[in-house]
C-alpha cells in the first residue's frame, strides 16, 4: 500500500470560495487502488507556496506519491509545473505524455496542459490539470503503470522482467 499526497493548487480554492471537487476525484480513483491518502494539502497559485508544500509532503511527510491539481494552464497564476520542477530531481517525461496524448482523444484544449512529472529523491510527483473531468481522464490514462513505477522507486521490487504487461518478455 502506498502513501499518497494531494495538492491543490487554486487562488479561489485556497481562499475558500471554490469546493474541492478535484481532490475529490483523485480521492476516488487512489481508493481503487487500495492505497492511502495520508497528506492533503491547498495552497494558492504561488510558486514558492507550492514548492514548500511539494517538499514538505516528500521529505517531512515522507509519502510515496503526490498528485497536483491545477494551475498547469496558460494563465500568469499558473506555476504548478515550474514549482513541480524546481523541487525534483528527475523528470518524467513519459507520464504527461500518455495523459496529453489519451486526453486529446476528449478534447483539442489538452494540449493546453503543460504538466509536468519527476522524482524527488523516492517521492514521484504528477501534475494533473485542474477541472474535476480532466483530473479523472489524465489520471486513469495513466494508473495502470504507477504501481509498478514506485515499486521500482521504493526499491520493492529490482527489475521490470517478468511483470505481466511488460513487452519485452
Ligand atoms: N485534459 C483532459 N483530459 N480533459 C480536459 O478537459 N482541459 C484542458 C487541459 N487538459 C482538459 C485537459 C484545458 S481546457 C486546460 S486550460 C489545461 O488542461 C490546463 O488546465 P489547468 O490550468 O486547470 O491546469
Amino acid at each position: 500500500m502506498y502513501r499518497v499526497g494531494i495538492l491543490t493548487a487554486s487562488d479561489k480554492g485556497a481562499a475558500g470560495q471554490r469546493e474541492d471537487l478535484s481532490a475529490e476525484a483523485i480521492r476516488e480513483i487512489i481508493a481503487r487502488l487500495g492505497w492511502r491518502v495520508d497528506v492533503y494539502r491547498i495552497v494558492p497559485d504561488d510558486t514558492e507556496a507550492i514548492k514548500e508544500a511539494l517538499v514538505g509532503m516528500a521529505d517531512r511527510d515522507g509519502v510515496d506519491l503526490i498528485l497536483t491539481t491545477g494551475g498547469t494552464g496558460f494563465s500568469p497564476r499558473d506555476n504548478t509545473p515550474e514549482a513541480t520542477r524546481a523541487v525534483i530531481q528527475k523528470e518524467v517525461p513519459g507520464i504527461p505524455e500518455v495523459m496529453r496524448a489519451e486526453s486529446l482523444k476528449k478534447t483539442p484544449r489538452a494540449m493546453l496542459s503543460r504538466a509536468a512529472a519527476g522524482i524527488r529523491h523516492r517521492t514521484l510527483i504528477i501534475n494533473l490539470p485542474g477541472s474535476r473531468k480532466a483530473v479523472v481522464e489524465c489520471l486513469e490514462a495513466i494508473i495502470e503503470s504507477l504501481p509498478h513505477g514506485l515499486d521500482i522507486l521504493t526499491g520493492q521490487d529490482g527489475e521490470c522482467a517478468g511483470h505481466q504487461n511488460n513487452r519485452k518478455i
